[in-house]
């Protein structure tokens, strides 16, 4: 099995390029990726001389670049985006132009390299479905609940996945589709609410919680949300949608307060700041059609001992997040890349 994977350099992709290499020997993955200001080849640095293990800088909205990789391919997992709700309200142009006609140009490639028969994942979200109110919390998301978003990122992420289903109409791609809830972990960059909270708490400055802090998020562990997308990938039937949770609600200010307490600091860093404009109120997934049709369930998500354990990685791995949050990262991973071609 030849994997190509958009996006292998951003978080959940360095997770699940790893996940494959120790998990499934007989399998070959390439990261198709164009190192954004998300995209670090650092984050692979451990696994870059596997030799089942290719990286190409490319964009997806490059046909050339997927005329060439694509045709080797066995199958696509498709996780390139620009992925952050703050910077698409700042600008949602590359939101519209990577995450809805990006994916088009994908699959318009994948066809065209004779993937239409062959497994295509497309890694969506939780967020496609919009926002739940805090009143009823018996009340979750499920793969029939309409699709809704209220942000850009959202809005544009749901042009790809309402692509990808219409491609398993119209050609009978071999398509399947997750929507997964927040993810935490290593490698995540340090502008989502887990990464940004706890490096600035060691770097002694206060954590800015939007608006109430009532907003709440369903929390998983990233390497459960790779170990699902490999399941999927291998058992999921095509044209079906899976939702993908760990069944662990809580609030912004739950967490907050957890990852103060984790790390020893008291109430006094918190400092309330304006809300995100239209800031969704509540995700929660109903992640039962994984669980009884795939016999996935998250294992790594259990909390708060997989929120010790994230916030220790970062506690342990200064150099890696202080290069990124100064800025400094992408001219190192400009010079690996430069070292490679
Ligand atoms: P990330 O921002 O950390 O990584 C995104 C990666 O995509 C980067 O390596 C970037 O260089 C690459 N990329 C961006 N535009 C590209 C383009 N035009 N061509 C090629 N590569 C490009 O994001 P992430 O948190 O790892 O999220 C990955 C995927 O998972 C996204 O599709 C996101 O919508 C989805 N998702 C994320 C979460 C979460 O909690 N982080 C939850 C559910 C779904
Ligand atoms: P984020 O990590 O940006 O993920 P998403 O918006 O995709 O859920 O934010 C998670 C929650 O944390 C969300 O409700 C917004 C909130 N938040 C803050 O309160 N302060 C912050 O500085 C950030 C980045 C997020």
């Amino acid at each position: 099995m030849h994997i190509v994977l958009t996006g292998g350099a951003g978080f959940i992709g360095s997770n699940f390029v790893k996940l494959v290499l120790r998990d499934r020997p007989d399998y070959r993955i390439t990261n198709l990726d164009a190192l954004t200001y998300s995209g670090n080849l650092e984050n692979l640095s451990d696994i870059e001389h596997d030799e089942r293990y290719t990286f190409v800088k490319g964009d997806v909205r490059d046909p050339k670049v997927l005329d060439a990789v694509l045709p080797d391919a066995d199958a696509v997992v498709h996780m390139a985006a620009e992925s952050h709700v703050d910077r698409s309200i700042m600008d949602s142009g590359p939101f519209v132009d990577t995450n809805t006609r990006g994916t088009q140009v994908l699959l318009d490639a994948w066809r065209r390299a004779g993937g239409n028969e062959k497994r295509f994942v497309y890694v969506s979200t939780d967020e496609v479905y919009g926002s739940l109110p805090l009143e009823n919390p018996e009340i979750k998301f499920t793969e029939s609940t309409p699709l809704d978003p209220s942000s850009p990122y959202s809005a544009s992420k749901t042009g790809g996945d309402l692509l990808v289903n219409a491609y398993f109409h119209t050609f009978g791609m071999n398509v399947v589709t997750t929507r997964c809830s927040n993810n935490f972990g290593p490698y995540q960059f340090p502008e989502k609410v887990i990464p940004l909270f706890v490096t600035n708490l060691i770097e002694g400055k206060k954590v800015p919680l939007y608006g109430d802090g009532k907003n709440v998020r369903d929390w998983l562990h990233v390497d459960d949300h790779c170990e699902a997308i490999l399941t999927v990938l291998e058992k999921g039937t095509a044209g079906q949608v899976y939702n993908i949770g760990g069944n662990n609600e809580r609030s912004n200010l739950e967490l907050t307060h957890s990852i103060l307490e984790i790390m020893g600091f008291g109430e006094e860093m918190i400092q309330y700041v304006e809300d995100r404009l239209g800031h969704d109120r509540r995700y929660a997934i109903d992640a039962s059609k994984i669980k009884n049709e795939l016999g996935w369930g998250p294992s790594r998500s259990a909390w708060p001992a997989a929120l010790e354990s994230t916030v220790k990685w970062y506690v342990d791995n200064p150099q890696w997040w202080q290069r990124v949050k100064s800025g400094e990262y992408q001219s190192y991973y400009e010079k690996q890349y430069r070292s490679r071609t």
